[in-house]
């Protein structure tokens, strides 16, 4: 039986609005859906005085409902402060499509929480953090629960291949529980680098894969 998508949904994805990739972004965020394995990755260009959100494009591999919540969601901050971007919700996204149906509400969320990543990826290039907490083990879990292992679409903390993490002299080593010759090793180390080298008090990020 199809979902029933309304017109508006199947319209954007038909049509989808702000698809692509923008070379040199002020800002990017990568963001998997632990529901479904889909990805999104979502790039800004943003006024560095105004702090407006002056381009804005994305790039799916998920559903149609992804794609349209991505487009609305595009489109509902171009033009934004970072801030005013921060209060867009899941909510704003499936209204505007005149709704989602209730299998299809994470995709939304998805196309939200990457807006959200990217905004703060921003801020932490730019220093705009305002309350600075000291990076902890837990913290870096939760990062890394937003890469995924390509071998199963689920992200790598839930599918047990980090095995450690220590946090040492602003250095944070990941242990993982895969070889350096693993097909996927040298993505999920570019990945969990690019999760964590932001992070205001670490200077360096090493991934150390199984007897290295
Ligand atoms: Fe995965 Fe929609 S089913 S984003």
């Amino acid at each position: 039986m199809p979902l029933p998508y309304s017109e508006k949904v199947l319209e954007y994805f038909k049509h989808p609005k702000n698809v692509g990739k923008i070379e040199n972004p002020d800002a990017k965020a990568k963001e998997g859906s632990p529901a479904c394995g889909d990805m999104v990755t979502l790039y800004l260009k943003v006024d560095e005085k105004t702090k407006r959100i002056t381009d804005i494009k994305f790039e799916s591999f998920g559903c149609a409902s992804n794609i349209a919540t991505g487009s609305i969601i595009t489109e509902l901050a171009k033009g934004k402060t970072l801030e005013e971007a921060k209060k867009i919700t899941w909510n704003d996204a499936a209204k505007e499509l005149g709704g989602l149906p209730p299998v299809k509400v994470h995709c939304s969320v998805l196309a939200v929480d990457v807006l959200r990543a990217a905004i703060e990826d921003y801020e932490e290039r730019h220093g705009l953090i305002k309350e600075r907490v000291k990076t902890t083990k837990e913290i870096v879990f939760k990062r890394l629960k937003h890469v995924m292992n390509p071998l199963v679409g689920l992200d790598i903390v839930k599918t047990n291949i980090v095995k450690d993490i220590e946090i040492e002299d602003g250095t944070i080593s990941v242990m993982m529980d895969v070889p350096r010759d693993h097909q996927f090793a040298n993505n999920i180390e570019e990945e969990v680098k690019e999760r964590l080298e932001h992070l205001w008090d670490i200077k360096k990020v090493e991934v150390v894969f199984e007897k290295e």
